[in-house]
């Protein structure tokens, strides 16, 4: 008989996040879907408050789930925000507050967690990472970044835990159909007729936009953590989403890096 898990998944409000813990619900897991504002986001799951930027809001979070669980089984990094615009357009402060979510906020809620899951020797940590982790993007440059840095803290954690029981695995999904291109932040210099990317910024956002529109849809990423937190996929990391992206990913070790580059500036269309 398949036993009934505790599962916290950040940012369960919308797009990935929603369709994990959806499926997680489906699967007879007891789920702790969080969002900033969960009133404004009824479930059949639990919706309990989370800014995973905040101390205070991590330490009430996993204080609820175990004072009703008395363990937590499984947390899903996945609360995240994606930034655009060129680095250079980018400011030390707009830089800090998207590595408070994505790379920050995931240490956060790993950290409360940690010690519940030492205790009762056993546990799966799954962080939701991209493509950008694995391909620098131009214009997404420290949102690529922050997720290149969740890349090393998963491997590096990952060794650090197993002896305790806990699995880490980390996802990276490539284009998913999700509210990501209505939630995208933009730098804001990257709006200004100053800035010196003025004129290629748009055309490269543009592009973004198209592939994320047409992405896959986010149950495929759901399944995948699913089975994670089940036990039935057990390595470091597995990419998941379009096939192309997935080649691109798997491809890129047998390409020289200046030929690999090349064809990203084409594709993007970095030159008019
Ligand atoms: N969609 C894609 O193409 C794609 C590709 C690769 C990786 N990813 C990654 O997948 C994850 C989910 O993205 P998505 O596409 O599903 O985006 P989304 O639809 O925009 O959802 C983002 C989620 O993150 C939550 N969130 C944002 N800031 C937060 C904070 N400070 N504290 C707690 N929760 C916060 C939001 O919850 P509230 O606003 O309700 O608090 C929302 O539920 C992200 O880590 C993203 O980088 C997405």
């Amino acid at each position: 008989m398949k036993v009934a898990k505790v599962v916290l998944v950040t940012g369960a409000s919308s797009g990935i996040g929603r369709a994990a813990a959806a499926m997680l619900h489906d699967r007879g897991h007891i789920v702790y879907g969080t969002s900033r504002d969960p009133e404004r986001h009824p479930a059949a799951w639990r919706m309990i408050r989370l800014d995973v930027a905040d101390d205070s809001s991590v330490a009430a979070a996993m204080a609820t789930i175990l004072a009703e669980q008395s363990r937590i089984d499984a947390v899903v990094n996945n609360a995240g925000l994606v930034l655009a615009g060129a680095v250079e357009d980018t400011t030390l402060a707009e830089a800090r507050q998207l590595f408070e979510t994505n790379l920050f906020g995931a240490l956060r809620v790993t950290r409360a967690a940690l010690p519940a899951m030492r205790a009762q020797r056993a546990g799966v940590i799954v962080n939701i990472g991209s493509l950008a982790g694995r391909v620098g993007l131009p214009f997404q440059g420290l949102y690529s970044a922050s997720k290149f840095a969740l890349e090393g803290l998963s491997e590096s954690l990952r060794l650090e835990v197993a002896g305790f029981g806990v699995q880490v695995t980390l996802v990276a999904p490539g284009d998913t159909a999700t509210s990501v291109v209505d939630n995208r932040q933009r730098t804001e210099a990257s709006g200004l007729e100053a800035s010196a990317y003025a004129g290629v910024f748009p055309r490269v956002l543009a592009t973004f936009e198209a592939e994320e529109r047409a992405g896959s849809p986010a149950v495929g990423v759901a399944r995948r953590i699913a089975d994670i937190v089940e036990g039935r996929a057990t390595a470091p990391r597995y990419v998941v989403g379009p096939l192309a992206q997935r080649i691109l990913v798997a491809g890129r070790a047998f390409i020289p890096a200046r030929l690999f580059q090349w064809g990203l500036g084409i594709y993007y269309r970095l030159r008019p």
